[in-house]
């Protein structure tokens, strides 16, 4: 099923009651909460004490999306905190901490997203398809807002979809950065079925529905 993540990194946080309204407003079913730790990403934004006030305030999906060195040692917080998805990425920890996570995950009955960089092949996630409930392609390097969409990441999204559809699994795959009605379609294509709109939601000049903005996909 095809959904919208508004992220509110975009903003007014000043204002960040009436901004999760205006994302219940629009229809769309899921937050996008990005969690940045100045380490690996080159940028801090926000941790535990937004994720327990955005989730005192809707019953949104709040999707958890952790740019952080060594997550594991956050999981079981940010699920406390409220989180329903907690996406975390591949290049921050091992093999044996990535299996460790996604079970601990699943063990609080929450679910699990692996994140890959632009610059991390498809590959690298296959391992894991089976076992999680969606892939997080990064459509810009992780850390800000407002960046331009990389096309020639497309490529992984058909590649892990096509590969899902083989093992007859069903997955999610999300794409965030620089998603915009124009790019929302060309990631629809490749596969993707989430789409993380930060800029394109909370700073456009003609605020869309989510079907508004799904409509844009066909
Ligand atoms: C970037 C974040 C994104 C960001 C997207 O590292 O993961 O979620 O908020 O912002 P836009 O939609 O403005 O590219
Ligand atoms: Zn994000």
């Amino acid at each position: 099923m095809k959904q919208v993540s508004p992220s509110i990194l975009a903003s007014d946080m000043l204002n960040l009651g009436n901004e999760i309204k205006k994302i219940e407003n629009s229809g769309a079913k899921y937050v996008h909460i990005d969690i940045m730790d100045g380490c690996f990403v080159p940028n801090i934004s926000f941790g535990m004490p937004i994720i327990s006030a955005v989730r005192k305030c809707t019953d949104l999906v709040l999707d958890v999306h952790a740019m952080i060195v060594q997550p594991q040692r956050y999981i079981e917080e940010f699920i406390k905190c409220g989180a329903d998805i907690v996406t975390f990425h591949i290049e921050a920890s091992n093999d044996e901490d990535i299996r460790a996570s996604i079970d601990l995950i699943k063990s609080l009955g929450k679910k699990v997203g692996l994140s890959i960089k632009p610059k991390t092949p498809a590959e690298a996630v296959i391992p894991y398809v089976n076992d999680i409930d969606m892939v997080l392609v990064m459509t810009v390097e992780p850390g800000f807002g407002g960046q331009k969409f990389m096309g020639e990441t497309m490529e992984k999204v058909t590649e892990i979809r096509d590969y899902a559809n083989k093992i007859g699994k069903e997955l999610d795959i999300e794409v965030d950065g620089g998603i915009n009605n124009d790019t929302i379609k060309i990631a629809a294509d490749a596969g993707a079925n989430i789409f993380v709109l930060g800029t394109g939601f909370f700073k456009s000049e003609e605020p869309l529905t989510a079907e508004q903005i799904l409509s844009k996909t066909e």
